[in-house]
């Protein structure tokens, strides 16, 4: 199976497995809540829904490690319902106005009512990763919610850098990285493990799956950086002059501070329209920041790579699963959406 029929395969399962686990939950008078929960995971309204990576990746991994998908699949809701709790909260953080090709949840419904929106996934997810313990032990499942919430504060960490930057003029590479490294970073890294632990890998297995989902996250937050400048807004369903406009220090704009002084001098000024916008975004191009963006992005791709190397060294290890995990990384490094 290569990597489309990996996830014609799995993507319906994930979908229905987060719809079943979402309705276990009594909503009574605050059905208005579930409503807003549907509308983020993409099941109320019109819009595109997320493309369901992270249970993806739980999925893959475990499979390709010989566990089952329905022993790893709380695990793998787990990281979705989380993830999603994540983008509403950051969507506040950020103040965007477009996910998903529509409204973010505090535009539409307030900030207050999703905050709230966004707690509730939170427990939903907390609460799916416990239920490991129909599927794997109380032991592995303990194990888990820990994991995930050693994981939830160290994205805390990095979201508090990357608000923190806006206002910050000394930004290097090294402390972007660390930002990264928690925002997006440590929840890529989780889900490798996640896939490790409920496929029952021993710990020196899970601490190569930690580097190897790490650095995919890395890329994969590089070529989010580059997306949120180049992207096409109907592929992206975002906002391409978000990132511009509030001063987020993203790893192109760091690049341009340093080698442009036109890019300087438009990014100084106060409030920037639709067409300075398209002048910075062009003057990046022109000093080489999206290329060296994209470099950066194969960098911890490679890294990646070379962490699946040590998991599957063999050709007789790597199993249908462990060649669409290569896939997979490929194709995250070149995406559009
Ligand atoms: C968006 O993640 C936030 C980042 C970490 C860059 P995704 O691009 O995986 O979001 P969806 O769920 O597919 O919309
Ligand atoms: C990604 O944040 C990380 C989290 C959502 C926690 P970004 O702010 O960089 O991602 P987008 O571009 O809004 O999806
Ligand atoms: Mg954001
Ligand atoms: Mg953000």
């Amino acid at each position: 199976m290569n990597l489309i029929q990996r996830q014609q395969h799995l993507l319906p399962q994930i979908e229905s497995g987060l719809q079943f686990f979402l309705d276990s939950f009594d909503f009574n008078h605050s059905l208005p809540l579930k409503h807003m929960i549907r509308y983020q995971m993409g099941w109320e309204d019109q819009g595109s829904k997320g493309k369901r990576i992270r249970p993806f990746l739980v999925l893959l991994i475990a499979s390709a490690l010989g566990g089952e998908v329905e022993v790893s699949m709380p695990a793998a809701l787990s990281v979705e319902f989380l993830h999603n709790f994540t983008l509403i909260h950051d969507d506040i953080e950020d103040q965007s106005p477009l996910r998903h090709n529509r409204p973010t949840l505090w535009k539409r419904w307030g900030v207050a009512q999703a905050i709230n929106a966004g707690d509730a996934l939170f427990s939903i997810a907390q609460l799916s990763m416990l239920d490991l313990q129909s599927t794997c032990s109380s032991s592995i499942a303990l194990k888990a919610a820990g994991l995930l919430n050693q994981t939830c504060l160290h994205l805390t960490r990095g979201q508090y850098l990357d608000m923190s930057f806006e206002t910050e003029d000394n930004v290097t590479p090294q402390i972007y990285l660390e930002m990264i490294a928690g925002k997006t970073g440590a929840l890529l890294g989780l889900c490798a493990v996640l896939g490790g632990l409920t496929a029952a890998q021993d710990d020196e297995k899970i601490r190569i799956l930690d580097d190897f989902g790490t650095a995919l996250g890395m890329a994969f937050q590089i070529r989010d950086d580059i997306l949120g400048i180049w992207g096409n807004p109907e592929k992206t369903g975002k906002s391409v002059s978000s990132d511009l406009q509030t001063k987020k220090k993203t790893l192109p704009i760091l690049v341009g501070l340093v080698e442009s002084q036109p890019f300087q001098n438009l990014w100084q000024m106060d409030d920037v329209d639709e067409t300075q916008i398209k002048q910075m975004a062009g003057l990046l191009e022109e000093c080489g920041a999206r290329k060296f963006a994209q470099q950066k992005a194969e960098e911890y791709t490679k890294q990646a790579f070379d962490a699946l190397e040590i998991l599957f060294p063999s050709p007789a290890d790597k199993n249908p699963h462990a060649e669409t995990l290569f896939e997979l990384c490929t194709e995250l490094l070149k995406r559009e959406i």
